[in-house]
């Protein structure tokens, strides 16, 4: 597996993969890798001849006062576990290489972008769409994969590559998580024990939701209010948002009719963790 830092030196050994007819599949990622990241790996490398994985903190999808500067980074650890995940190159650039110091272009979108997380970071899908689309002009995949934990973000990536017309398969995965129910997420590494304990209330208060649907409960007020109530039972955690949301357009619904995302945002202590279930009546 090479480690890569440069666009200049990417580009020749993906069009000498593309000259054997090989399939090119690229896994997105911010770097600090765990479990989560390495299903994505595991899964491109199963469906493609090579796999390029990007490992990039995006300055341009963090607000003004978010974790930038203190965002985890560890790119041996990473490499170890790309290689061993499957991957045939890292793509580690620093953010002089993606971004020119008079950088002016940006992919925006109009719908998606507004809520739940777009609400408390109405900057951050810019950056995001941004970024991804200058990946896959660079990287050039088959297929791209991402991760249903960011479920918003997925559903973004998707509308873009289509209105955009990119011509890449966009591979949803599911959301791999701790033993005990926790989301893996790179910035779980903020919490300390006391918070890691009650980081927990947002798998639980999800699955509460969960049941009440499987149960045949449709309306969306009563299940937004249950999970709500029962994060409310934790100290350490402030609500962000709950939103139970149509899993296509994102708008908000009121009863439960059509395949649903039900997506949390809280701060543990100052974490900030993201968390959601799908579900098909
Ligand atoms: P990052 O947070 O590093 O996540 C990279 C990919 O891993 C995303 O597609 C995310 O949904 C997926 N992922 C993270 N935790 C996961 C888990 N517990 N289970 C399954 N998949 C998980 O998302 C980003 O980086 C960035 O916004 C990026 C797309 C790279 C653009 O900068």
């Amino acid at each position: 597996m090479q480690i890569i830092k440069t666009i200049e030196e990417l580009r020749p050994i993906i069009k000498g993969w593309k000259k054997e007819g090989l399939q090119v599949g690229l896994v997105p990622t911010m770097g600090y890798l765990h479990e989560g990241h390495k299903s994505l790996i595991v899964k491109a490398a199963s469906e493609n001849d090579k796999v390029v994985v990007s490992d990039f903190v995006n300055p341009t999808q963090f607000g003004v006062n978010e974790d930038l500067t203190s965002y985890p980074r560890d790119i041996d650890r990473d490499a170890a576990l790309c290689e061993a995940a499957g991957a045939a190159v890292i793509f580690h650039p620093e953010p002089q290489e993606m971004y020119f110091s008079d950088n002016c272009t940006f992919v925006d979108m109009d719908a998606l972008t507004k809520g739940l997380c777009g609400k408390t970071r109405p900057t951050h899908f810019r950056g995001v769409c941004t970024v991804v689309s200058k990946l896959f002009h660079i990287v050039t995949p088959d297929r791209a994969y991402f991760g249903q934990k960011d479920a918003q973000q997925l559903a973004v990536v998707r509308r873009m590559v289509r209105d955009l017309n990119f011509d890449i398969t966009i591979v949803g995965c599911p959301i791999v998580r701790e033993a005990d129910g926790l989301a893996m997420s790179s910035r779980n590494t903020y919490l300390d024990a006391k918070e890691r304990e009650a980081a927990l209330i947002l798998h639980k208060s999800l699955a509460l939701g969960e049941e009440m649907m499987k149960a045949g409960e449709c309306d969306a007020v009563k299940i937004k209010d249950a999970i709500i109530k029962n994060i409310g039972t934790e100290p350490l955690a402030r609500i962000d948002y709950v939103e139970i949301v149509d899993s296509e357009t994102l708008k908000e619904v009121v009863s439960i009719e059509k395949p649903v995302l039900t997506a949390v945002a809280a701060y543990i202590g100052t974490t900030r963790l993201i968390d959601n279930f799908s579900y098909e009546p």
